[in-house]
């Protein structure tokens, strides 16, 4: 049976049916009303009750001793990193993370951090610990890097949102603790995780120093993530994220959305139905799509560009990732929003749209160097890569 959706608001027939990101969605009526009347206090001074009831419920389900409420994901990541990197050291994370390719590059600008992306040896967005103890090394000449950090990320959202079960999360952290490394674990999708594997999202963090999780990604909270670890590195991450700009007065006013987002984490499960649905439709209409395991569903085109337009063009807002185009499920969708997407997409045109079975070579970039370089940053062709 599909499942019933809370978003039953009136949609005219044109507007378009929004899969850009789980993170498009609207507060609640119960999340407003919840932010109209939360008690408050200056955080920056004291601590703001809200603010801080959010944080002990999500400490809890972490199984954190502490956790900080962040205004972004990016942010959690930034903080952690901060705390773990020492200027230079290199740290360690699966291809194509957020915290590589989709944060401005902060963990080496801003934490100091040398990047070592590791290929997903272990299925779609997941390593093997073999993999770790390889990439961490051991204590070299005095010249070489030290490697001090491995970054997970569950679910893996470039990858497709898949899901990286218990037991193989603790392998790989035992094996960079193991290696002398801490582990920071990106969830901003965590939540995804435990539900579609129905476990407690604290059976996912076994082994990891620091974990960000996110409110606004699927569980409709317009703002918000925290950064959970031990009483030792929330007290730091405080200090950090107050020279960041993340200090806010009264963020109970944000953080009591937050707390009504939190009963949302079971109902995920339809949003992860509604992505099966829409796979399942856009296979029989001949795009090439994998299963999902949760609310991302990553069709591979021949040509991205122009299927994007056309996405576009019907009614159907996509966005671009790594190659492919990505389509999220969230709150905010019905049944007849996914019907209508499929019906609106239709089948794939086979010459033009078609993945063609090698893939074209890439042209290497041409003209003059120096015009290349006159096009820099003011002249710099739009980013096509989806960061959220
Ligand atoms: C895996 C992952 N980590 C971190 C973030 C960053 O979250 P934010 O957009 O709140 O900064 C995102 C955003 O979508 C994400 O997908």
């Amino acid at each position: 049976m599909r499942p019933t959706s809370r978003a039953r608001r009136a949609k005219p027939e044109s507007a378009p049916v929004d899969l850009r990101s789980d993170t498009v969605t609207q507060p609640t009526k119960q999340m407003r009303a919840a932010m109209a009347a939360a008690e408050v206090g200056d955080d920056v001074l004291d601590r703001d009750p809200t603010m801080r009831a959010l944080e002990e419920r999500v400490a809890g389900l972490l199984g954190a001793a502490d956790a900080l409420w962040t205004p972004s994901g990016s942010m959690g990541n930034l903080i952690a990193l901060m705390a773990h990197l020492t200027r230079g050291d290199a740290f360690l994370a699966p291809a194509g993370s957020h915290v590589l390719e989709a944060e401005l590059g902060t963990a080496a600008w801003l934490a100091g951090g040398m990047p070592r992306p590791l290929e997903h040896d272990g299925g779609p967005g997941k390593i093997t610990p073999d993999a770790v103890r390889r990439a961490a090394g051991g204590p070299g000449a005095y010249y070489t890097m030290r490697t001090s950090l491995l970054c997970l990320e569950n679910t893996h959202n470039a990858a497709g949102g898949t899901v990286t079960a218990p037991e193989e999360h603790a392998a790989v952290a035992a094996a960079a603790r193991a290696a002398g490394l801490s582990v920071h674990l990106d969830g901003a999708r965590l939540w995804h995780a435990a539900v579609a594997l129905g476990v407690p999202p604290g059976a996912l963090t076994v082994g990891a120093d620091t974990v960000q999780v996110c409110l606004s990604k699927g569980l409709g909270a317009p703002v918000g993530s925290l950064v959970a670890g031990s009483a030792e590195f929330t007290e730091e991450a405080r200090r950090l994220r107050k020279m960041l700009g993340g200090g806010v007065r009264q963020g109970g006013v944000l953080a009591a959305a937050g707390l009504v987002a939190l009963d949302r984490v079971d109902r995920l499960a339809e949003d992860h139905e509604r992505a099966r649905v829409l796979a399942e439709g856009l296979r029989e209409r001949g795009w090439q799509v994998a299963d999902p395991e949760t609310n991302i569903v990553l069709i591979g085109v021949a040509d991205l560009a122009g299927t994007l337009a056309r996405f576009e063009e019907s009614g159907v807002r996509v966005a671009p990732m790594g190659g492919k185009v990505r389509l999220m499920t969230h709150a905010d969708l019905t049944d007849d929003d996914i019907d209508t997407a499929l019906d609106r997409i239709g089948p794939v045109e086979r010459e033009r749209e078609a993945v063609p079975p090698h893939p074209a070579p890439t042209a290497p970039p041409t003209g003059p160097r120096s015009l290349r370089r006159t096009a820099g940053a003011a002249g710099r062709a739009p980013a096509r890569r989806a960061g959220r």
